[in-house]
């Protein structure tokens, strides 16, 4: 066993530090993962002592974790340096080497920042040699940054052009939180370890694929701020449900590790596509709440949120209909919506598969067989779409899958029935959280859970594909919806005459 790890959190008095970094590796610490065990040094620009920061860290502890967190608070450390002057860089260099392990330490840089600081600090720390030999005997060197990478393509460019400058790819690991989930990671074993669906996961058996990431949450809290520089697209989109997209679409990988993984990953979100306008949909709604009411409580519409312009033009709410153009999907619509302030919170992937070739149940008892055929085969009665498989992401974690069942008694109706999965049922209360799980694997080096720097630029390019689809057009503009609702009705048109319509929790 090697020594102790050093994970280095920059912007260590901000918010997720407490919220979400230290009790992970609160519960990380007492994980055999990894097996040599780590120490923690804050750093950021608040004059505090290691007691004070301890402090501070113990006040956001829920009491279920107090315990593990007592375990840590020893190795818990503080230093106090502006890290974008690279003087404070040679105090912080020695402050490491008399951290447990020292220099033969592997270390975790976490860049919990302002995204303007990612290359200046990742700047500093190649300047100062803290980086440095990564690849020798000395332990290793990686650096995690935080969301938002880039507000488009050509900035995410930027950003990687400055960070390969001192790092190789494989010290980046760029996060996106879902990936840390259980159930996005489920995405994947249920698809390629269970071969039954994989005959019927293409163009010839599914219709179409909905993917909803539901709030309630608004932009309260002093967030108004930065949500008006940035959207739902931006926000939501581009990087948390083109993962999700990602996962559920690309090709399986040849193995479990993170280049195969993440090249399938690429491959597939290159090939997505926004249309225009298909076959008569619209492809794309805006909008942003107004004001309603949210759990029985009136609520203020986004433009009267602290921190949102008065004239704001950002969207809390997208509808799309993307495809992918591809061998396997070519045709499919894939109706991504994302939404603040709606009446529930949830995620979920449906994935509806084509109707039987012949309707031959359902008949109405005032219908001749002829006459029903004809109106079902004109559209004029629809086909019903009895086979749906539901992946629900939070906030509880099951997975059903639909089907007809013919109803008891002298008639040839069918019903819908369920096959109905729920993990806390069959695993008990989950524990792990996205965060312990990522900074684990960053610790033991596995990338597979993290964005390449060609996976973020092609999210990125379907994202500003998207966006200039409503900037240089004035055909979608910016509605609204009531907070509380299910969105605007428009959103509705996204979806073909009988494919039935967004799902409602
Ligand atoms: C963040 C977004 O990345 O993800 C937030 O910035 C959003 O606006 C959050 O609320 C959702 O994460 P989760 O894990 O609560 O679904």
């Amino acid at each position: 066993m090697g020594p102790p790890d050093q994970v280095i959190i920059f912007g260590a008095s901000g918010d997720l530090t407490r919220r979400k970094l230290i009790p992970a590796l609160s519960r990380l610490d007492s994980d055999p993962r990894p097996p040599s065990g780590f120490s923690v040094l804050g750093v950021s620009r608040s004059p505090m002592t290691d007691e004070e920061f301890r402090a501070h860290l113990a006040r956001g502890i829920d009491a279920d974790l107090r315990p593990a967190f007592e375990r840590l608070a020893p190795r818990i450390f503080y230093h106090p340096a502006d890290t974008s002057e690279p003087e404070a860089l040679a105090a912080l260099r020695d402050r490491l080497d008399r951290l447990p392990g020292g220099r033969e330490s592997g270390r975790l840089f976490y860049l919990s920042l302002k995204p303007e600081l990612f290359p200046v600090v990742v700047d500093v720390l190649g300047s100062s040699g803290l980086l440095d030999c990564w690849s020798s005997g000395c332990g290793f060197r990686r650096v995690v940054i935080e969301k938002p990478f880039g507000h488009d393509l050509e900035s995410a460019r930027k950003l990687n052009r400055e960070l390969y400058r001192v790092l190789q790819e494989e010290q980046i690991y760029r996060i996106d939180h879902y990936l840390g989930k259980e159930t996005v990671q489920n995405l994947l074993g249920f698809r390629f370890h269970n071969a039954i669906f994989e005959p019927l996961w293409n163009r010839h058996h599914v219709e179409f694929v909905e993917i909803t990431v539901a709030e309630t949450l608004g932009v309260e809290n002093g967030r108004g701020g930065y949500y008006d520089g940035t959207g739902a697209l931006r926000d939501m989109v581009q990087n948390h449900m083109l993962q999700i997209l990602a996962l559920i679409a690309m090709e399986p990988p040849s193995a479990l590790v993170a280049d195969a993984v993440r090249g399938q990953k690429v491959e597939l979100l290159r090939a997505l596509r926004h249309p225009l306008g298909d076959a008569g949909h619209p492809s794309l709604v805006r909008a942003r709440y107004g004001p309603g009411t949210i759990d029985g409580k009136p609520v203020v519409g986004y433009l009267d949120e602290e921190g949102v312009a008065p004239d704001s033009e950002t969207e809390t709410y997208i509808a799309l209909r993307a495809h992918i153009q591809n061998w396997r999907w070519s045709g499919v619509p894939f109706f991504l919506r994302h939404g603040k302030r709606m009446r529930e919170r949830y995620t979920h992937v449906r994935v509806q598969f084509h109707t039987p070739p012949l309707q031959l149940f359902n008949r109405p008892p005032d219908l001749e067989a002829g006459e029903y055929e004809r109106l079902v085969r004109e559209g004029e009665i629809c086909h019903s779409r009895p086979n749906v498989l539901t992946l629900r992401i939070q906030p509880e974690e099951s997975i059903r899958l639909s089907f007809g069942v013919k109803e008891p008694g002298n008639t040839m109706n069918m019903t819908p029935a369920n096959l109905h999965f729920d993990y806390r049922d069959h695993f008990g209360e989950s524990t792990a959280d996205a965060y312990e799980r990522l900074l684990a694997d960053a610790l033991i080096g596995d990338q597979t859970l993290f964005l390449r720097g060609d996976e973020i630029e092609a999210s990125w390019e379907y994202a500003d594909a998207v966006r200039m689809t409503w900037e240089e057009t004035d055909l979608y503009p910016i509605l609204e919806y009531p907070a509380g609702s299910w969105g605007p009705e428009e959103a509705e048109a996204l979806f073909g005459d009988c494919q039935g319509s967004w799902s409602r929790g």
